[in-house]
């Protein structure tokens, strides 16, 4: 190694579970003697943390990775690598397409990092470590947290279910749990650390599990919010086949649960729905949302849709129209379908809706939900919310943004407030994305 610590930078992209991964990484990194660069022109070692759910989620990291290529001509001595989802997915192939990438390293071996960017740095080139690791879970790294207030905590990684449009089985591997006892262990320290939010994640986080307790998830979620009740608990992803009336029960119960639940349908078509192998139908799908309804009054509940999936005609589509109306969904992450070479979709179903129509049906569904989404915020304009205050607003110093329990983000006049309290904010204004208000 250098006398000089060598520098590094993180590129993120893709989910929760991504972000927090980057703040494992830095950790480990850190612990290795490497030092976090304020930007990645000062940084010796550029990290991509990649996403390959979709193909322009790749691209995404692929516009970066162009760039990096003329840096590293005139840069001698800059090291790039892949981390994440795209090299788990693409594998050794990665370095036919981007042959000045100098290393991949899967999600289940970020502990082995340094030692990998320490061969590159006396000159191997193009090392990969993509093995899965089913029990890895990152137990006993202490992340480096990007935000002191609201931050993330992995519960469960890996997915088993097998949907048809789906790479995440593929990258994250088999599913595997944090233990009870460690889960609460670290929330109690968050909250004594000056915590105010934990998002608890998991590709399916409805199917945490501690078999040596016989707990399943409604268990856990129970027990966090005992072990932390002055800080808010959310959760993500929760599956709609696995979503279950205790789980519900506990959310409707323990007031710091947060009253809001990420319910992804994908389309509103049962026969979509069995196509894409999502183990549900669009009536079961009601159901649990009329009895999260029932059991969480003012529950705010969102959703992931994906347009032009395969074989999906124009009353298909118009079924996941309706299926929004029916829910009235807050705020939904909208996508149009993306074929994703090795999953059972693209070996088994055509591909067979015309990008233009694929286009024009999110284009109708991005539609809707902003429209839903206006009329729901202006209906809340004179109800008082209590928000966490999580940051100055981008646009004014003299004004917060900060969110409710039901996670909508709301835009106020600061007073003497400070980022990290909770605030009464009575609602003046909306827009379809943002709420105004006064304290
Ligand atoms: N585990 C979560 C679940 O079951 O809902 C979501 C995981 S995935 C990372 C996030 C969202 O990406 C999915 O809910 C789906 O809407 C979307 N997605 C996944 N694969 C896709 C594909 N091939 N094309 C378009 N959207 C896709
Ligand atoms: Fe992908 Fe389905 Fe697993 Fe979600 S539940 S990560 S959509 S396979
Ligand atoms: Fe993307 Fe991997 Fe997350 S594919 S959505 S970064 S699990």
């Amino acid at each position: 190694m250098n006398s000089v610590s060598p520098t590094f930078f993180i590129h993120t992209f893709g989910c929760q579970m991504n972000m927090a991964d980057s703040e494992i990484v830095t950790a480990i990194l850190v612990e290795g003697g490497f030092v976090q660069a304020e930007d990645e022109g000062a940084a010796d070692v550029v990290l991509l943390n990649t996403c390959a759910v979709r193909a322009n989620a790749v691209d995404r990291a692929g516009n970066v990775l162009s760039h990096l290529k003329g840096r590293k001509r005139r840069r001698k001595g800059l090291v790039v690598g892949l981390l994440g989802c795209v090299p788990q997915y693409e594998r050794e192939q990665l370095f036919g397409d981007f042959p000045f990438v100098d290393f991949i390293v899967g999600p289940d071996n970020y502990r082995d990092l340094c030692g990998i960017v320490q061969k590159v740095r006396e000159g191997e080139r193009q090392q990969s470590l993509i093995k899965y690791d089913q029990r890895e879970t990152y137990a006993g790294i202490e992340p480096v947290r990007a935000n002191r207030i609201s931050t993330f905590l992995p519960v469960m990684r890996g997915c088993n279910n097998h949907c048809a449009f789906c790479v995440v089985p593929v990258t994250r591997g088999r599913e595997r749990s944090v233990a009870f006892g460690r889960v609460v262990a670290e929330v109690s320290t968050l909250q004594a650390a000056g915590y105010r939010e934990v998002t608890l994640l998991g590709q399916n986080v409805n199917s945490w599990r501690d078999t040596d307790r016989s707990l399943d998830f409604a268990g856990l979620l129970e027990g966090v919010s005992h072990a932390a009740p002055e800080m808010r608990i959310r959760f993500t992803t929760s599956h709609p086949k696995d979503i279950s009336e205790s789980l519900v029960r506990v959310i409707g119960e323990r007031p710091n649960l947060c009253n809001h639940i990420h319910l992804p349908v994908q389309s509103g078509s049962s026969r979509m729905l069995d196509l894409m192998k999502r183990g549900h139908t669009r009536e079961e799908y009601l159901d649990k949302i009329a009895m999260i309804r029932k059991l969480v009054p003012g529950v705010a509940i969102t959703t992931d849709l994906i347009a032009g999936f395969c074989t999906e005609t124009d009353e298909e589509h118009r079924e996941t129209l309706s299926l929004m109306e029916a829910v009235g969904y807050d705020t939904a992450f909208m996508f149009y379908y993306s074929v994703r070479p090795g999953t059972w979709a693209s070996r088994n179903l055509p591909d067979d809706v015309p990008e233009p129509v694929k286009k024009a049906r999110l284009q109708e569904i991005i539609d809707l939900q902003t429209a839903m989404s206006r009329e729901l915020y202006q209906r809340q304009i004179g109800t008082t919310v209590e928000v966490l205050a999580e940051a100055e607003s981008k646009r004014s110093p003299s004004k917060l943004m900060g969110r409710t329990a039901t996670n909508r983000a709301v835009v106020f006049d600061r007073g003497n407030f400070m980022p990290g309290e909770l605030v009464q904010v009575r609602i003046t204004g909306a827009t379809s994305a943002t709420l105004k208000g006064v304290v």
